[in-house]
């Protein structure tokens, strides 16, 4: 297929290696975005042709994703989040959701992907309070002592740490309960934490669509809601706790999981740190 992108070279981007796919290209390819190319589609169309209503499950994400900020903001009155694994801008970024309802939030981005990173600088060059930092999840010591982080977020207020679609890419050798722990022991009493993931469910097509994940993108490990519950270990889940992402703290406009199956393959939980 041709690629109808100009070269990364000529956007400011050489080094990057457009022959290997990256989970933000791929996922912003599922969300029917424009920033990807032709092996982050040659990926995506192996998880669409196992999963065909894939598509409901990535919209599904962002609208929990959307939820969930409007509760730590809205509800539990948070007004500083750091969303690791932000993702390519789309409709509906974090900070214009938590900003509708107080404008003071401060916001700080935090990805591993040289594209989504100048994305969002490019977006978000000027705004006050928000923040993009290069950095990883799989080195929370790092994250931790960044000075960006450090001089944006006051340790001492409650924070919003967003963790959607992120986790499921860390293996268990890579120890995601141990990051999180690491990332949780940080925040202050009253923080909460948002984690969306990917799970298994018994549904047609699912382990076609994590062999894709695999081989396309070297990650992709659908856990048990049990497995999943355990990365919260030490929070209070708040209302209704892991549950499958349409059932958490719906508006009315989700798809219903009963009717897609690909929305079982993906749970929510917000988790308040004593
Ligand atoms: C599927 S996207 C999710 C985007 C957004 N959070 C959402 O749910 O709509 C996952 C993002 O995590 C980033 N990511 C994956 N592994 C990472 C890591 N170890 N450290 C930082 N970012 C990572 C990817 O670059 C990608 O932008």
């Amino acid at each position: 297929m041709e690629d109808d992108r100009e070269p990364a070279a000529e956007r400011g981007l050489s080094g990057v290696d457009l022959s290997r796919p990256s989970i933000a290209r791929v996922y912003d390819y599922l969300l029917g975005g424009k920033d990807n190319f032709t092996a982050d589609r040659a990926v995506g169309d192996k998880i669409k042709s196992a999963l065909p209503e894939v598509h409901l499950g990535v919209r599904a994400q962002r609208q929990v994703l959307r939820r969930a900020i409007r509760h730590l903001v809205g509800e539990a009155g948070i007004r500083q989040l750091v969303d690791i694994g932000s993702g390519l801008p789309t409709a509906g970024n974090v900070h214009e959701v938590a900003r509708e309802i107080a404008p003071e939030t401060r916001v700080v981005y935090v990805d591993n992907d040289p594209i989504v990173l100048a994305h969002a600088r490019a977006l978000l060059a000027g705004s006050v309070g928000v923040s993009v930092l290069d950095s990883d999840l799989l080195d929370p010591g790092r994250l931790l002592g960044d000075p960006v982080l450090r001089a944006e977020i006051d340790f001492d207020r409650p924070i919003g740490l967003l963790l959607c679609g992120i986790v499921h890419y860390v293996s268990d050798e890579e120890d995601p309960a141990g990051i999180i722990a690491r990332l949780v022991a940080a925040l202050p009493s009253g923080s909460h934490v948002f984690l969306h993931h990917l799970v298994e469910a018994g549904t047609p097509g699912e382990k076609a669509a994590e062999a894709a994940m695999r081989q396309g993108m070297g990650r992709g490990f659908f856990r048990t809601p049990e497995q999943v519950g355990s990365f919260l270990a030490g929070l209070d889940l708040i209302e209704p706790g892991l549950v499958r992402v349409p059932d958490w703290r719906p508006d009315g406009s989700e798809d219903s999981a009963e009717e897609h199956p690909v929305l079982r393959l993906a749970v929510a939980a917000v988790g308040r740190k004593p």
